[in-house]
Order: structure tokens, then sequence, then C-alpha cells
């Protein structure tokens, strides 16, 4: 049987959450705020991110898959479901579930550029940065964390445990 070990606590994120949005909104006062949701993973995080952030924002999401049903990335990252908002001219803020070896986020820099958005930034809710394969910069983060496979709060292992509340470690 899978065990499953809490990492971080519902009030974790919470609380995490609060003091990013609020970093969020000062910096982007005077912007053109969209804020485009990584399908499938980040859709819990930007619902309660987007809630906490006080300036007026575009809403955005866009599929990219790059894990298929396995914990290790195949390293090759594709769209699922196109970008469902005009970002042309936009200050786009990428919303991540969490960054590993920085493919997908390259990956998801790129196409967002190439859309046009007038600047693209990135908050996450996890960040796994001594894993990092590639350099990608990451503007805002809320929870600096080792390695080990994570599920909940929007995190999936083969589509499961998604809608678990908290943050926990899988141990196959
Ligand atoms: P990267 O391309 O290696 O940086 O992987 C990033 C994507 O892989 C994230 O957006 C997640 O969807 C997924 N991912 C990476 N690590 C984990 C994990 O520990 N649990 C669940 N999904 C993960
Ligand atoms: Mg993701």
């Amino acid at each position: 049987m899978p065990e499953l070990i809490e990492v971080l606590s519902k009030e974790d994120i919470a609380r995490r959450i609060a003091d990013v949005a609020e970093t969020i909104s000062h910096d982007y006062r005077d912007s053109n705020l969209a804020l485009v949701c990584a399908l499938k993973g980040a859709f819990v995080f930007m619902a309660d991110l987007g809630r906490a952030i006080t300036v007026p924002a575009q809403i955005g999401f866009l599929g990219v898959s790059s894990y298929g049903k396995s914990t290790e990335s195949s390293g090759k990252a594709v769209v699922t479901k196109e970008l469902d908002l005009d970002v042309t001219d936009m200050d786009v803020l990428v919303v991540e579930d969490i960054v590993d070896t920085g493919l997908t986020l390259g990956f998801i820099m790129d196409y967002l550029t190439s859309k046009g958005a007038r600047s693209v930034k990135v908050c996450t809710l996890l960040d796994k940065k001594e894993r990092r394969a590639v350099e990608v910069q990451v503007d805002y983060a809320c929870h600096m964390i080792p390695d080990g496979f994570l599920v909940g709060y929007g995190l999936d292992y083969a589509e499961k445990y998604r809608n678990l509340p908290a943050i926990y470690h899988l141990k196959l």
C-alpha cells in the first residue's frame, strides 16, 4: 500500500499564499495582469492564490504535461489544452504547482512569449530547486522542498490524490 506522509498542512499552505499574494498585488499594482494556470496540477493553487490577489486579473488556463503516469518527467512537455485567453501585451504570471527539472516551465515561458505577452513571470507553490536541469527564473515560490514525490492540493500520481486538502510525500 502506498504511504502518505503530510509535509505541508492546510494552514502552512494558506499562510504562505497570503504573504505571496500580498507581494504580487503590490508588484502588479500598475499592470495588465493575466494569471495563467498550468493545468492540471495548479488548479487548486490558482483558486486560492487568485482570490488572495487584490488587483484586477484576467484568468487563463493552459494544459501542459510532461509526466505521463510515472513519478519521473518524460523530459518532453506537450500542450494538452491550448491557452483560452489572449495574452497579447499582458503581464502574465504563470501559476504553477511545482517546478522540478524546470523543463515544463521553460516550455510554458517560450509558449507565452510566442503568444505576445508583454512580460512573463512565475509563481509556484512548490520549488524543488536542487533538481533543476535547465535554468528557469522562479519569481515567487511559496515553499522550497527537498527531493521526493509529493501529492495533494492539485498534485497527482497517475491522476490520483489531486483532491487531498494538504500536501503529502508519497512513498510507493
Ligand atoms: P518539471 O518539468 O520536471 O519541472 O516538472 C514540472 C511538472 O511535473 C509540474 O508542473 C508537475 O505537474 C509535475 N511534478 C513534478 N514533481 C512532482 C511531484 O513531486 N508530484 C507531482 N507532480 C510533480
Ligand atoms: Mg504542473
